[in-house]
């Protein structure tokens, strides 16, 4: 069993992509164990991105995640990360599978609609970044897999 982050970044919410989403990471039987609209601010972007700070696209990509509202989703299930990732496909959406998430919506290698953890260990991290122990432990459709 694993958690991981998803996340609908500000251009898939703009775009009303929302529901779409959420319907996609379902119908490969992911298990939603909690989600929250927000607006981050610089800070909380960059705490959440620190691993790039040093990369030449990180003030772009604060800019870009705190450009609107994204919608921050735990997700549960056995391989829920490479699960998940497998749906979002590759980072730029122009070497993406076809029918992936970014393949079909993302615009660029920056601006690419959602965000997965990429680990079992970044997940438990990044999903306990924005969710409480109680937000995680709630009954949800009473099963996980
Ligand atoms: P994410 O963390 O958002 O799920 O994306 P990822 O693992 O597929 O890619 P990562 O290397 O972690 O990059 C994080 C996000 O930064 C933006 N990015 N821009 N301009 C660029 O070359 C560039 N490279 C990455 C994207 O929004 C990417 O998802
Ligand atoms: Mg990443």
């Amino acid at each position: 069993m694993e958690r991981t982050l998803a996340i609908i970044k500000p251009d898939g919410v703009q775009k009303r992509l929302t529901g779409e989403i959420l319907r996609r990471i379902e119908g490969v039987g992911l298990t939603v164990k909690s989600l929250r609209m927000l607006q981050l601010d610089r800070a909380t972007a960059g705490r959440f991105y620190a691993v790039h700070r040093e990369r030449p696209f990180y003030h772009s990509l604060i800019e870009y995640m705190t450009s609107g509202p994204v919608v921050v989703i735990a997700l549960e299930g056995p391989n829920a990360v490479t699960r998940y990732r497998t749906l979002i496909g590759n980072t730029n959406p122009d070497n993406a599978d076809e029918g992936t998430i970014r393949r079909l919506y993302g615009d660029s290698i920056e601006r690419n609609v959602v965000h997965g953890s990429d680990s079992g260990e970044n997940g438990i991290i990044e999903t306990s970044f924005f969710f409480s122990t109680s937000e995680l432990e709630m009954i949800t459709n009473g099963s996980s897999d």
